[in-house]
């Protein structure tokens, strides 16, 4: 059963189980022999993080921070809400975010983190939407490419909703 206010589903609950172990065994091979840390972005990205993380073989730690935006008039104008707990200096590093759609929070964070000195850091995401790109990101790691439809579902929100739902899908456009 779908919630009325999606018009399809993109992604099932399984089809996005197998692709996170795919993207976890290829995490896992690029860092073996080392510890990495997960950071997450509050809130889209904890239900990936936790899911990515029960994969993958290295050890892992794992932080969080969350941003907040500065609203519609400012797309990409972000800072930081809830800063990490521990440093990340001298550390392999992972931001683990839920889609990079212009790329404008990903590259702050990007920045932010990199001015930290870890010793290395990485981009994992769920959803990719290039289309939307304004910057380039490098994205090391990524789940799905998606199509230029706002989505919910696995972590998404709409008005705070629908993060819970099992499956990522379009919003019907009339929401
Ligand atoms: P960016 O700065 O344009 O890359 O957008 C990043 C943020 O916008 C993401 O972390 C999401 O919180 C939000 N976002 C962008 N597209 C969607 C979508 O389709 N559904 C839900 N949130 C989205």
């Amino acid at each position: 059963m779908t919630e009325p206010a999606i018009e399809r589903v993109l992604f099932t609950e399984d089809q996005i189980d197998a692709r996170i172990r795919e993207v976890a065994a290829g995490i896992s091979a690029k860092y073996t022999g080392r510890e990495l840390k997960l950071i997450g972005v509050l809130k889209g990205s904890i239900f990936f993080l936790t899911a990515l993380a029960r994969h993958i073989t290295v050890p892992v730690k794992i932080d969080l921070l969350a941003i907040s935006s500065f609203g519609k008039g400012a797309p990409g104008v972000v800072r930081i809400a809830k800063d990490l707990d521990d440093t990340i200096e001298g550390e392999d590093v992972l931001l683990v975010e839920d889609i990079v759609d212009t790329g404008l929070t990903t590259r702050y964070l990007l920045q932010t983190l990199s001015s930290r000195r870890p010793r290395s850091l990485g981009l994992c995401t769920l959803l990719d939407r290039t289309i939307r790109r304004l910057i380039q990101v490098q994205v090391d790691f990524r789940c799905f490419e998606i199509p230029d439809r706002f989505v919910v579902g696995f972590g998404l929100d709409y008005k705070q909703l629908y993060r819970n739902l099992t499956y990522i899908a379009v919003l019907k456009r009339d929401n």
